[in-house]
C-alpha cells in the first residue's frame, strides 16, 4: 500500500462561517494572516495559525508554503452544461434561437461516447484551471455523456453533481428520449453513480418546453423515490420561453406552477435563472425552499434580463450563483462574480466582495445543502481549496499597490482576475492545476 503523507499548506487563509454583512462582520469569516491547513486522507484535519498547526503535524508531513497568496475553499459552480463546451461564444439571438441553432446540434454529438470522453477531459481541465472544485452540470440526453462526465470526475477525485438531461419533445429527434426511457435511463444512472465516491446524481428535466407532462411526471416519480437526489431545471429566463410554456401548460397557475404540479419543488431543487418571477412564484419558492440560480454572464449574453437578488432575498428565496456554460461566457467564477456584481449594480444592489466570495464558496455549498462537506475550510470537511494571487497580471499588480485591505484584494481578484489568478487548485488534498495537460 502507498503511504499517504499528511500535507501542511501555509498561506493567508480565508474561510466563511456565514454571509458577511460587511468587512466588520468578523463572526462571518475567519482570516488568518500566517495560517496553515493540515490535510490528511483528503480531508482538512486542522486549521489555524501556522505555528500552532506546525506542532500538530505528524512526522513526514509535506509542507508547501503558499505565502503571500490567499487560500480559500474551492469555487462551486451550481449550474452549467457539460455538452456545451463547443457552444460557448456562439453568435445567436435570444434563448430559443440559440438552443435550436447551436445548442441542440452540439449536444447531438454526445451520442458518441468517445466524443464525450474527449470533451470531459477539457471540461475538467477548465474547471480546475479556474479554481472550480465542484460543479452541477446538465449532461446531454445520452446516458453515454453521463458516463463520460462522472468517470472523468472520479478519475480526478472531484465532488461533482450532474445527470442525464430528460427531453422528449421540442428538439431534434436524435436528442429526444421518451418519458419511459428517460425514467429508466435516469434510474439506472442514478443507481450506478449516486453516492459512488464523490458523485451526486441530479434528476434533470431540461425545462417545461422540452418535456411532455408524462415526462415531468416521471421526473417527479424519480424524485419521490430518491429524495436524497437533487433535481435541476430552468425557469423564467426569457419572455418568449415563458409565453410558450404558458401555451403548452395552460392549466398551470404560472411557470413555476408547472413544476409544482408534478412535485418537482423542494430543498434539493435548483431552478436556473429565475429572472422574471411573479409574486406567487417567489412565495412558492420560499415555501418549498427551492433554490434560484443566478447566471449573470449567460443572462447578459442571451439578453435574458436582470436577476433581482434583493427581491428574491426579501421573499426569503435561497439562491446560488453559476456560470451556465455555454449560454454563459466564462468558466471563471471570478468573472461570474464580476458580471454578477455589475448586473446587481445596475439595479443598485451592489454586493460587498466578502459577500460575493462567500456566495461562490459557502453560499453555493449551502444552496446545495453540502456545507458539511465543501465550501469552507473547517476541520472535517473535504480538502477542496484554491490558492489565489491578486498580483497575477500587470493590471492587478499596479492596482494592488494601492490596496489596503482584504476586501480590496478580493475586489481586485473579482474584477480583474481570471484563471491566471488561480495559482493552484487542490482536490481532496491533491494539487491538480500543475498536472493539467499531462493526462
Ligand atoms: N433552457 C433550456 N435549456 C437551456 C440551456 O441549455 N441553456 C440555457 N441558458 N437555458 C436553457
Ligand atoms: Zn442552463
Amino acid at each position: 500500500m502507498i503511504e499517504q503523507h499528511a500535507k501542511l499548506l501555509r498561506g493567508r487563509i480565508l474561510s466563511f462561517n456565514a454571509e458577511p454583512q460587511g468587512p466588520e462582520d468578523h463572526d462571518a469569516f475567519d482570516y488568518i494572516e500566517d495560517g496553515a491547513l493540515l490535510i490528511e486522507d483528503g480531508l482538512i484535519a486542522a486549521r489555524g495559525d501556522y505555528a500552532a498547526i506546525k506542532t500538530m503535524a505528524p512526522a513526514g508531513t509535506v509542507e508547501t508554503d503558499h505565502r503571500p497568496h490567499l487560500i480559500t475553499a474551492g469555487f462551486i459552480d451550481t449550474h452549467l452544461h457539460f455538452p456545451q463546451v463547443q457552444v460557448i461564444a456562439s453568435w445567436a439571438d435570444q434563448l430559443l434561437d440559440w438552443l435550436n441553432d447551436y445548442t441542440f446540434p452540439a449536444e447531438q454529438r454526445f451520442a458518441d461516447r468517445a466524443h464525450g470522453e474527449r470533451i470531459a477531459k477539457g471540461f475538467y481541465d477548465l474547471l480546475i484551471s479556474n479554481g472550480t472544485t465542484t460543479a452541477v452540470a446538465y449532461c446531454s440526453s445520452h446516458p453515454n455523456s453521463v458516463e463520460a462526465y462522472f468517470s472523468e470526475a472520479e478519475r480526478r477525485g472531484m465532488r461533482m453533481l450532474g445527470g442525464k438531461t430528460m427531453m422528449d419533445r421540442g428538439a431534434p429527434e436524435a436528442l429526444c428520449d421518451t418519458a419511459q426511457s428517460s425514467y429508466d435511463d435516469s434510474k439506472a444512472l442514478l443507481a450506478k453513480w449516486n453516492g459512488r465516491g464523490r458523485a451526486n446524481y441530479v434528476i434533470t428535466p431540461r425545462f417545461a418546453i422540452t418535456s411532455t407532462p408524462e415526462q415531468l411526471e416521471a421526473a417527479g416519480a424519480l424524485l419521490k423515490e430518491h429524495p436524497d437526489c437533487h433535481l435541476q431545471t430552468h425557469i423564467n429566463e426569457n419572455h418568449n420561453e415563458i409565453a410558450y410554456t404558458r401555451e403548452l401548460y395552460p392549466q398551470a397557475k404560472d411557470y413555476l406552477g408547472v413544476y409544482e404540479d408534478f412535485g418537482l419543488l423542494g430543498p434539493r431543487t435548483l431552478l436556473g435563472h429565475c429572472i422574471h418571477m411573479t409574486e406567487r412564484e417567489k412565495a412558492v419558492m420560499q415555501e418549498t425552499a427551492s433554490v434560484a440560480v443566478f447566471c449573470p454572464t449567460s443572462n447578459l449574453f442571451l439578453g435574458s434580463g436582470l436577476f433581482n437578488r434583493a427581491d428574491l432575498q426579501a421573499s426569503g428565496v435561497r439562491m446560488g450563483i453559476a456560470t451556465d456554460i455555454g449560454g454563459g461566457t466564462s468558466y471563471s467564477m471570478l468573472s461570474t462574480l464580476d458580471e454578477g456584481y455589475k448586473v446587481l449594480q445596475l439595479q443598485r444592489q451592489r454586493l460587498h466582495p466578502l459577500q460575493t466570495f462567500f456566495w461562490a464558496t459557502l453560499g453555493n455549498a449551502e444552496a446545495l445543502s453540502l456545507e458539511d462537506k465543501i465550501g469552507n475550510l473547517n476541520a472535517g470537511t473535504e480538502a477542496d481549496l484554491i490558492v489565489l494571487d491578486a498580483r497575477a497580471t500587470l493590471p492587478m499588480c499596479l492596482r494592488m499597490e494601492t490596496a489596503t485591505s482584504l476586501s480590496d484584494e478580493l475586489f481586485v481578484l473579482q474584477t480583474l482576475g481570471d484563471d491566471r489568478a488561480i495559482v493552484e487548485t487542490y482536490v481532496a488534498g491533491e494539487a491538480q492545476k500543475v498536472t493539467i495537460g499531462a493526462s
